[in-house]
Protein backbone atom coordinates (compact mmCIF):
# COMPACT_ATOMS: atom_id res chain seq x y z
CA UNK A 1 0.00 0.00 0.00
CA UNK A 2 1.29 3.61 -1.01
CA UNK A 3 2.25 5.91 2.31
CA UNK A 4 1.05 8.83 2.08
CA UNK A 5 4.03 11.77 3.19
CA UNK A 6 3.17 15.08 3.98
CA UNK A 7 6.03 17.46 4.28
CA UNK A 8 5.42 20.85 5.76
CA UNK A 9 8.58 22.54 5.07
CA UNK A 10 7.26 25.82 7.16
CA UNK A 11 9.38 29.21 7.47
CA UNK A 12 12.92 30.28 7.96
CA UNK A 13 15.37 27.38 6.81
CA UNK A 14 12.54 24.98 6.73
CA UNK A 15 12.12 25.22 2.76
CA UNK A 16 15.95 24.73 2.63
CA UNK A 17 16.60 22.03 4.61
CA UNK A 18 13.21 19.81 3.71
CA UNK A 19 14.07 20.16 0.14
CA UNK A 20 17.32 18.33 1.15
CA UNK A 21 15.44 15.76 2.86
CA UNK A 22 12.95 14.93 -0.42
CA UNK A 23 15.90 13.95 -2.55
CA UNK A 24 16.65 11.08 -0.29
CA UNK A 25 12.76 10.57 -0.16
CA UNK A 26 12.89 10.02 -3.87
CA UNK A 27 16.35 7.70 -4.05
CA UNK A 28 14.35 5.29 -1.27
CA UNK A 29 11.33 5.70 -3.76
CA UNK A 30 13.69 5.01 -6.75
CA UNK A 31 14.20 1.57 -4.11
CA UNK A 32 11.00 0.60 -4.40
CA UNK A 33 10.03 2.32 -1.47
CA UNK A 34 6.02 3.13 -2.24
CA UNK A 35 5.33 6.53 -1.07
CA UNK A 36 3.30 9.56 -2.48
CA UNK A 37 5.09 12.90 -1.23
CA UNK A 38 2.76 16.14 -1.00
CA UNK A 39 3.38 19.47 0.84
CA UNK A 40 1.35 21.71 2.38
CA UNK A 41 1.85 24.80 4.63
CA UNK A 42 2.17 25.60 8.09
CA UNK A 43 3.10 28.09 10.73
CA UNK A 44 4.27 31.38 9.89
CA UNK A 45 4.14 30.77 6.00
CA UNK A 46 0.56 29.67 6.23
CA UNK A 47 -0.52 32.67 8.27
CA UNK A 48 0.45 35.03 5.87
CA UNK A 49 -0.75 33.12 2.84
CA UNK A 50 -4.20 31.95 4.87
CA UNK A 51 -4.17 34.09 7.96
CA UNK A 52 -3.45 30.80 10.02
CA UNK A 53 -0.72 29.01 11.13
CA UNK A 54 -2.67 25.30 10.69
CA UNK A 55 -5.21 25.42 7.98
CA UNK A 56 -8.33 23.48 7.76
CA UNK A 57 -6.73 21.73 4.67
CA UNK A 58 -3.18 21.02 6.31
CA UNK A 59 -4.83 19.44 9.18
CA UNK A 60 -6.66 17.23 6.90
CA UNK A 61 -3.68 16.19 4.81
CA UNK A 62 -1.88 15.74 7.84
CA UNK A 63 -4.58 13.30 9.36
CA UNK A 64 -4.56 11.08 5.86
CA UNK A 65 -1.07 11.04 6.01
CA UNK A 66 0.92 8.08 7.18
CA UNK A 67 3.61 10.33 8.50
CA UNK A 68 4.61 14.11 8.64
CA UNK A 69 8.11 15.71 7.86
CA UNK A 70 8.09 19.26 9.17
CA UNK A 71 10.97 21.92 8.75
CA UNK A 72 10.92 24.48 11.50
CA UNK A 73 8.08 27.43 11.79
CA UNK A 74 8.83 30.68 13.39
CA UNK A 75 10.62 34.21 12.98
CA UNK A 76 10.64 37.23 13.92
CA UNK A 77 8.11 39.02 11.50
CA UNK A 78 5.05 37.22 13.27
CA UNK A 79 6.91 37.80 17.43
CA UNK A 80 4.42 40.86 17.18
CA UNK A 81 1.48 39.39 16.81
CA UNK A 82 -1.05 39.81 19.49
CA UNK A 83 -3.59 36.79 19.00
CA UNK A 84 -1.19 33.74 20.32
CA UNK A 85 -3.43 31.67 18.47
CA UNK A 86 -2.30 32.97 15.01
CA UNK A 87 1.78 32.68 15.98
CA UNK A 88 3.23 30.55 13.84
CA UNK A 89 4.44 27.77 17.21
CA UNK A 90 0.39 27.37 17.85
CA UNK A 91 0.67 25.09 13.93
CA UNK A 92 2.78 23.10 15.51
CA UNK A 93 1.43 22.36 18.71
CA UNK A 94 -2.17 22.39 17.27
CA UNK A 95 -0.56 19.46 14.84
CA UNK A 96 1.09 17.73 17.67
CA UNK A 97 -2.15 17.81 19.94
CA UNK A 98 -4.58 17.06 16.97
CA UNK A 99 -2.80 14.31 15.98
CA UNK A 100 -2.13 13.04 19.33
CA UNK A 101 1.73 13.08 19.37
CA UNK A 102 2.26 12.06 23.09
CA UNK A 103 5.50 10.26 22.39
CA UNK A 104 8.69 12.76 21.49
CA UNK A 105 11.90 10.26 20.76
CA UNK A 106 14.78 12.76 20.97
CA UNK A 107 18.11 11.35 20.16
CA UNK A 108 21.40 12.70 21.32
CA UNK A 109 23.89 11.07 19.46
CA UNK A 110 27.73 12.14 18.97
CA UNK A 111 29.27 11.65 15.82
CA UNK A 112 33.06 10.54 16.16
CA UNK A 113 34.11 12.78 13.13
CA UNK A 114 32.34 15.74 15.62
CA UNK A 115 33.85 15.57 18.65
CA UNK A 116 35.57 18.39 18.84
CA UNK A 117 32.21 20.17 18.63
CA UNK A 118 30.71 19.47 21.74
CA UNK A 119 31.70 21.75 24.86
CA UNK A 120 32.75 18.76 27.21
CA UNK A 121 35.81 17.26 27.28
CA UNK A 122 35.94 14.50 23.93
CA UNK A 123 36.51 11.33 26.98
CA UNK A 124 32.89 12.66 28.91
CA UNK A 125 30.86 12.73 25.61
CA UNK A 126 33.03 10.29 23.02
CA UNK A 127 30.72 7.24 22.20
CA UNK A 128 27.73 9.22 23.49
CA UNK A 129 24.46 8.19 22.43
CA UNK A 130 21.40 9.11 24.57
CA UNK A 131 17.44 8.73 23.69
CA UNK A 132 15.13 10.89 25.38
CA UNK A 133 11.62 9.55 25.53
CA UNK A 134 9.32 12.85 26.43
CA UNK A 135 5.86 13.17 26.73
CA UNK A 136 4.38 15.52 24.09
CA UNK A 137 0.84 16.16 24.87
CA UNK A 138 0.34 16.54 28.82
CA UNK A 139 1.41 17.94 31.47
CA UNK A 140 2.51 21.92 32.34
CA UNK A 141 1.80 23.16 28.72
CA UNK A 142 -1.93 21.64 28.54
CA UNK A 143 -3.29 21.41 32.03
CA UNK A 144 -6.40 23.87 32.92
CA UNK A 145 -7.19 25.68 34.54
CA UNK A 146 -4.61 28.22 33.46
CA UNK A 147 -3.67 32.17 33.18
CA UNK A 148 -3.04 35.20 34.32
CA UNK A 149 -5.78 36.84 36.87
CA UNK A 150 -6.33 39.82 39.56
CA UNK A 151 -6.49 38.22 42.88
CA UNK A 152 -6.59 40.38 46.13
CA UNK A 153 -5.33 43.49 43.86
CA UNK A 154 -2.59 42.10 42.23
CA UNK A 155 -2.24 39.48 39.05
CA UNK A 156 -1.44 36.17 39.36
CA UNK A 157 -0.07 33.64 36.60
CA UNK A 158 -0.82 30.11 36.90
CA UNK A 159 -0.45 26.56 35.55
CA UNK A 160 -1.48 23.27 36.63
CA UNK A 161 0.80 20.52 36.21
CA UNK A 162 -1.67 17.39 35.66
CA UNK A 163 -1.13 13.72 34.43
CA UNK A 164 -3.14 10.87 34.34
CA UNK A 165 -2.49 6.91 34.93
CA UNK A 166 -3.39 6.26 31.61
CA UNK A 167 -0.95 8.83 30.11
CA UNK A 168 1.93 7.91 32.62
CA UNK A 169 1.50 4.40 31.56
CA UNK A 170 0.85 5.14 27.39
CA UNK A 171 4.85 6.79 27.58
CA UNK A 172 5.75 4.46 29.51
CA UNK A 173 5.42 1.45 27.42
CA UNK A 174 6.86 3.49 24.62
CA UNK A 175 9.90 3.94 27.06
CA UNK A 176 10.51 0.55 27.93
CA UNK A 177 9.84 -0.96 24.77
CA UNK A 178 13.09 1.49 23.45
CA UNK A 179 15.13 0.52 25.91
CA UNK A 180 14.40 -2.90 25.18
CA UNK A 181 15.75 -2.38 21.62
CA UNK A 182 18.67 -0.40 22.85
CA UNK A 183 21.03 -1.12 26.35
CA UNK A 184 18.21 -2.25 28.66
CA UNK A 185 18.55 0.54 30.87
CA UNK A 186 15.88 2.86 31.63
CA UNK A 187 16.07 6.11 33.91
CA UNK A 188 12.35 7.72 34.96
CA UNK A 189 13.37 11.45 35.85
CA UNK A 190 10.71 13.19 37.98
CA UNK A 191 10.76 15.24 41.17
CA UNK A 192 8.80 12.76 42.98
CA UNK A 193 10.23 14.25 46.70
CA UNK A 194 8.25 17.68 45.87
CA UNK A 195 5.33 17.15 43.23
CA UNK A 196 2.68 14.53 43.71
CA UNK A 197 1.88 14.70 39.96
CA UNK A 198 5.51 12.70 39.73
CA UNK A 199 4.81 10.95 42.94
CA UNK A 200 2.13 9.03 40.84
CA UNK A 201 4.66 9.15 37.25
CA UNK A 202 7.25 7.47 39.92
CA UNK A 203 4.56 4.71 41.14
CA UNK A 204 3.31 3.99 37.51
CA UNK A 205 6.64 3.25 36.04
CA UNK A 206 7.29 1.19 39.00
CA UNK A 207 4.41 -1.00 38.64
CA UNK A 208 4.70 -1.52 34.48
CA UNK A 209 8.52 -2.55 35.68
CA UNK A 210 7.96 -6.47 36.29
CA UNK A 211 6.45 -6.52 32.27
CA UNK A 212 9.83 -5.38 31.12
CA UNK A 213 12.26 -8.10 33.22
CA UNK A 214 14.97 -7.42 30.95
CA UNK A 215 15.01 -3.82 31.35
CA UNK A 216 16.62 -2.10 34.54
CA UNK A 217 14.62 0.80 35.73
CA UNK A 218 15.97 3.91 37.57
CA UNK A 219 14.64 6.95 39.14
CA UNK A 220 16.16 10.03 39.32
CA UNK A 221 14.93 13.88 40.51
CA UNK A 222 14.95 16.31 37.43
CA UNK A 223 17.71 18.66 39.39
CA UNK A 224 20.33 15.85 39.90
CA UNK A 225 19.30 14.82 36.08
CA UNK A 226 20.42 17.70 34.34
CA UNK A 227 23.60 17.94 36.39
CA UNK A 228 24.41 14.33 35.98
CA UNK A 229 23.78 14.88 32.27
CA UNK A 230 26.47 17.63 32.03
CA UNK A 231 29.02 15.61 34.93
CA UNK A 232 28.86 11.90 33.24
CA UNK A 233 26.31 11.49 30.70
CA UNK A 234 27.27 8.59 29.45
CA UNK A 235 25.74 6.52 32.21
CA UNK A 236 22.12 6.78 30.41
CA UNK A 237 20.71 5.00 27.87
CA UNK A 238 17.35 5.61 27.42
CA UNK A 239 15.41 8.88 29.51
CA UNK A 240 11.86 9.07 29.94
CA UNK A 241 10.04 11.76 31.32
CA UNK A 242 7.14 14.55 31.51
CA UNK A 243 7.12 17.58 28.55
CA UNK A 244 8.43 20.42 30.88
CA UNK A 245 11.20 18.40 32.09
CA UNK A 246 11.58 17.01 28.64
CA UNK A 247 11.70 19.84 27.08
CA UNK A 248 15.05 21.43 28.97
CA UNK A 249 16.87 17.98 29.51
CA UNK A 250 16.47 17.15 25.88
CA UNK A 251 18.03 20.51 24.84
CA UNK A 252 20.82 20.07 27.72
CA UNK A 253 21.17 16.60 25.68
CA UNK A 254 21.54 18.17 22.30
CA UNK A 255 24.33 20.56 23.14
CA UNK A 256 26.64 17.65 24.54
CA UNK A 257 26.57 16.65 20.97
CA UNK A 258 27.69 20.44 20.56
CA UNK A 259 25.84 20.47 16.85
CA UNK A 260 22.26 21.41 16.57
CA UNK A 261 22.12 21.35 12.98
CA UNK A 262 22.71 17.14 13.27
CA UNK A 263 19.70 16.25 15.48
CA UNK A 264 16.55 14.97 14.35
CA UNK A 265 13.37 14.14 16.42
CA UNK A 266 10.46 11.67 16.10
CA UNK A 267 7.20 12.84 17.42
CA UNK A 268 4.81 9.48 17.78
CA UNK A 269 0.83 8.61 18.29
CA UNK A 270 -1.02 5.13 19.34
CA UNK A 271 -1.95 4.32 15.66
CA UNK A 272 2.26 4.79 15.01
CA UNK A 273 1.79 7.82 12.21
CA UNK A 274 4.46 10.03 13.19
CA UNK A 275 5.43 13.88 12.91
CA UNK A 276 9.67 13.77 11.78
CA UNK A 277 11.58 17.11 12.65
CA UNK A 278 14.76 18.69 13.12
CA UNK A 279 15.35 19.91 16.92
CA UNK A 280 16.70 23.09 15.96
CA UNK A 281 14.14 25.86 15.15
CA UNK A 282 13.90 28.20 12.00
CA UNK A 283 17.39 29.91 12.20
CA UNK A 284 15.76 33.15 10.48
CA UNK A 285 19.62 34.85 10.66
CA UNK A 286 20.58 32.26 8.05
CA UNK A 287 17.32 31.38 6.22
CA UNK A 288 17.52 31.34 2.34
CA UNK A 289 21.25 31.62 2.18
CA UNK A 290 21.67 28.05 1.31
CA UNK A 291 24.47 27.33 3.86
CA UNK A 292 21.70 25.59 6.72
CA UNK A 293 22.87 21.95 7.81
CA UNK A 294 20.14 19.88 6.01
CA UNK A 295 21.71 16.54 8.20
CA UNK A 296 19.30 16.60 11.17
CA UNK A 297 16.74 16.97 8.16
CA UNK A 298 17.58 14.08 6.60
CA UNK A 299 18.45 12.22 9.76
CA UNK A 300 14.66 12.82 10.76
CA UNK A 301 14.05 10.93 7.29
CA UNK A 302 15.91 7.98 8.73
CA UNK A 303 13.94 8.38 12.06
CA UNK A 304 10.59 8.29 9.74
CA UNK A 305 11.73 5.16 7.72
CA UNK A 306 12.17 3.41 11.16
CA UNK A 307 9.36 4.34 13.69
CA UNK A 308 6.63 4.90 11.35
CA UNK A 309 7.11 3.12 8.08
CA UNK A 310 9.14 -0.31 9.28
CA UNK A 311 11.80 -0.19 7.11
CA UNK A 312 14.75 -0.53 9.31
CA UNK A 313 17.41 -0.85 6.68
CA UNK A 314 16.40 2.20 4.23
CA UNK A 315 16.67 4.36 7.95
CA UNK A 316 20.08 2.37 8.05
CA UNK A 317 21.46 3.49 4.99
CA UNK A 318 20.29 6.76 5.51
CA UNK A 319 22.28 7.04 8.66
CA UNK A 320 25.20 5.38 6.50
CA UNK A 321 25.73 8.04 4.69
CA UNK A 322 25.67 10.51 6.51
CA UNK A 323 28.22 8.82 8.84
CA UNK A 324 30.15 8.55 5.41
CA UNK A 325 29.63 12.20 4.25
CA UNK A 326 31.28 13.38 7.77
CA UNK A 327 34.29 10.77 7.17
CA UNK A 328 35.14 13.36 4.41
CA UNK A 329 36.21 16.70 5.01
CA UNK A 330 32.61 18.28 4.03
CA UNK A 331 30.94 20.04 6.55
CA UNK A 332 28.46 23.03 6.47
CA UNK A 333 29.40 25.99 8.55
CA UNK A 334 27.65 24.98 12.09
CA UNK A 335 30.17 22.03 12.40
CA UNK A 336 33.21 23.21 9.77
CA UNK A 337 36.89 23.68 11.84
CA UNK A 338 40.25 24.26 10.75
CA UNK A 339 40.90 21.86 8.06
CA UNK A 340 37.59 21.01 6.42
CA UNK A 341 35.71 21.73 3.33
CA UNK A 342 32.88 24.30 3.68
CA UNK A 343 29.95 23.17 1.88
CA UNK A 344 26.22 24.51 1.22
CA UNK A 345 23.21 23.15 2.22
CA UNK A 346 22.53 21.45 -1.20
CA UNK A 347 25.95 20.32 -1.58
CA UNK A 348 25.45 18.81 1.84
CA UNK A 349 22.51 17.17 0.39
CA UNK A 350 24.02 16.36 -2.73
CA UNK A 351 26.81 14.34 -0.63
CA UNK A 352 24.32 12.50 1.42
CA UNK A 353 21.97 11.42 -1.55
CA UNK A 354 25.38 10.31 -3.78
CA UNK A 355 26.94 8.11 -0.54
CA UNK A 356 23.11 6.62 -0.10
CA UNK A 357 22.80 5.60 -3.58
CA UNK A 358 26.16 3.77 -3.83
CA UNK A 359 25.32 2.06 -0.36
P1 LIG B 1 17.21 28.09 16.14
O1 LIG B 1 17.40 26.65 16.40
O2 LIG B 1 16.39 28.46 14.99
O3 LIG B 1 18.64 28.80 15.98
C1 LIG B 1 19.63 28.83 16.98
C2 LIG B 1 21.02 29.04 16.35
O4 LIG B 1 21.40 27.83 15.69
C3 LIG B 1 21.02 30.12 15.27
O5 LIG B 1 22.24 30.78 15.30
C4 LIG B 1 20.89 29.36 13.97
O6 LIG B 1 21.47 30.00 12.88
C5 LIG B 1 21.59 28.05 14.31
N1 LIG B 1 21.02 26.91 13.57
C6 LIG B 1 19.84 26.31 13.82
N2 LIG B 1 19.62 25.33 12.95
C7 LIG B 1 20.68 25.29 12.13
C8 LIG B 1 21.04 24.49 11.01
N3 LIG B 1 20.25 23.51 10.54
N4 LIG B 1 22.21 24.74 10.42
C9 LIG B 1 23.04 25.71 10.86
N5 LIG B 1 22.76 26.49 11.90
C10 LIG B 1 21.59 26.30 12.55
O7 LIG B 1 16.59 28.72 17.48
P2 LIG B 1 16.15 30.22 17.79
O8 LIG B 1 17.07 31.18 17.15
O9 LIG B 1 15.93 30.25 19.24
O10 LIG B 1 14.71 30.37 17.15
C11 LIG B 1 14.47 30.90 15.85
C12 LIG B 1 13.01 30.72 15.50
O11 LIG B 1 12.71 29.32 15.41
C13 LIG B 1 12.05 31.30 16.53
O12 LIG B 1 10.98 31.90 15.86
C14 LIG B 1 11.58 30.08 17.30
O13 LIG B 1 10.30 30.24 17.84
C15 LIG B 1 11.58 29.03 16.22
N6 LIG B 1 11.72 27.65 16.71
C16 LIG B 1 11.00 26.69 16.06
C17 LIG B 1 11.11 25.38 16.42
C18 LIG B 1 10.35 24.37 15.62
O14 LIG B 1 9.78 24.69 14.60
N7 LIG B 1 10.31 23.14 16.04
C19 LIG B 1 11.96 24.96 17.53
C20 LIG B 1 12.74 26.03 18.10
C21 LIG B 1 12.60 27.33 17.72
MG1 LIG C 1 12.57 23.28 23.18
Amino acid sequence: MTCKILVLPGDGIGPDITAEAIKILKACQKQGLDIEIEEALVGGAAYDAEGDPLPRETLLKAQAADAILLGAVGGPQWDKLEDIAKRPERGLLGLRKELGLFGNLRPAFLYPQLAEASSLKAEVVSGLDIMIVRELTGGIYFGQPRGIEERDGQRVGFNTYVYSEAEIERIGRVAFEMARKRNRKLCSVDKANVLEVTMLWREVMERLAPEYPDVELSHMYVDNAAMQLVRAPKQFDVIVTGNMFGDILSDAAAMLTGSIGMLPSASLNEKGQGMFEPCHGSAPDIAGQNIANPLATILSVAMMLRYSLDEPELAGRIERAVSQVLDSDLRTADIAYADTRKVSTSEMGDAVLEAFRKG
